[in-house]
């Protein structure tokens, strides 16, 4: 069995910045509300031109130079995303063409806000079983084209942009586990509504929906659950993570799987206050800040978890 490293990331976020005190002038909110119930200041929106695609192309784009790797040599691309550019051909298929990539295997992984995580556990996968050995990884969301503007309970949360990985085939040890679960019978509690079938019950435009209150309650005591399944199945303490990162859909969450793994808040990468919930795309946002800045090193090791509609859970144990 082959080892799977990640050695090079990316990530890109548009211009455009939407703080909480803009907000105020469109719906009934305020910059206090939002603040203290979710930990989010602002976030970035895409420009009309830019698509999930142009975004994931920027984030590629750096993940590469990072690696050393031309894309000619990339031989599998997974993006985990909710806001493909279209429903087929996948938002990976497009980055392909974009990058110039030959004729690897390239496709969506649909998993809400654990896309990443996902895509990252498939692309473990190929390359432990000598299925690939050059994997682009990528979460790209474009959150702000399926919003609705009237509905200040999710309106608020979200944000665009795109983070990614290069993940190669490596004698040295890299990614150590990824787990990923599923449980469809919380499907209503936060989703995106079809228009190509659901016309009928929720409008014509593709909008989210969520309970977020509901949400919070399950993504709690999930998040929890996975930490001590991740931590056991590599038989590792906690003192032994590094870092975590978390999928960045609330501060109150995030502080609760934390205070589980009992890691000092210095010890968690956050991203919530400037880029808010960016769903599949948060993650790989928040190991690319962190590994630019210097804080996280060759031989740390974190622990990556997220959460989202399904609901989808998962989390990967990473040897950088
Ligand atoms: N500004 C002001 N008030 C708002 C508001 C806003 N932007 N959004 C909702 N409210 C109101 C609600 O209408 C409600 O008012 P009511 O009591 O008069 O009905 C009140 O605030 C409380 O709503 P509630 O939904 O119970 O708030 P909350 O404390 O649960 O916070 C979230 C809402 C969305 C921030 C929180 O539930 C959350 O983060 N959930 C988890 C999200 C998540 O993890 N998603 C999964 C991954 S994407």
């Amino acid at each position: 069995m082959l080892n799977a490293k990640i050695t090079g990331t990316g990530s890109y976020l548009p211009e455009k910045i939407v703080t909480n005190k803009d907000f105020e002038s469109i719906i009934d909110t305020t910059d206090e509300w939002i603040y203290a119930r979710t930990g989010i200041k602002q976030r970035h929106v895409i420009a009309k031109h830019e698509t999930t695609s142009s975004m994931a192309e920027m984030a590629a784009n750096q993940a590469l130079e990072a690696a050393g790797v031309n894309a000619s040599d990339i031989d599998l691309i997974i993006i985990g995303t909710s806001s493909p550019d279209r429903v087929f051909p996948s938002t990976a298929c497009i980055l392909q063409q974009k990058l110039g990539v030959g004729d690897c295997a390239a496709f969506d992984v649909q998993a809400a806000c654990s896309g990443f995580i996902y895509a990252l556990g498939i692309a473990h996968q190929f390359i432990k079983s000598g299925g690939a050995t050059k994997a682009l990884v990528i979460g790209a969301e474009a959150n702000s084209r399926i919003l609705d503007y009237t509905d200040r309970s999710t309106c608020v949360i979200f944000g665009d942009g795109a983070g990614a990985v290069v993940v190669e085939a490596s004698d040295e040890q890299g990614i150590m586990s990824t787990h990923m679960h599923s449980d469809g019978q919380y499907q209503d509690l936060l989703y995106i509504n079809n228009p190509i079938k659901d016309q009928q019950q929720d409008g014509d435009k593709a909008h989210m929906t969520m309970h977020g209150n509901d949400v919070y309650k399950v993504a709690v005591k999930t998040l929890s659950r996975i930490v001590d399944e991740t931590l056991e199945a590599n038989g590792m303490k906690k003192s032994d993570i590094d870092w975590l990162i978390p999928h960045q859909a609330n501060i109150r969450i995030i502080s609760s799987v934390a205070k589980k793994l009992g890691m000092p808040m210095e010890k968690v990468v956050l991203t919530i206050e400037n880029q808010g919930n960016t769903s599949a795309a948060s993650v790989p946002l928040a190991l690319d800040l962190a590994v630019r800045d210097g804080r996280i090193k060759k031989g740390d090791t974190i622990l990556m978890e997220a959460f989202g509609g399904g609901f989808v859970w998962g989390s990967a144990l990473v040897r950088m």
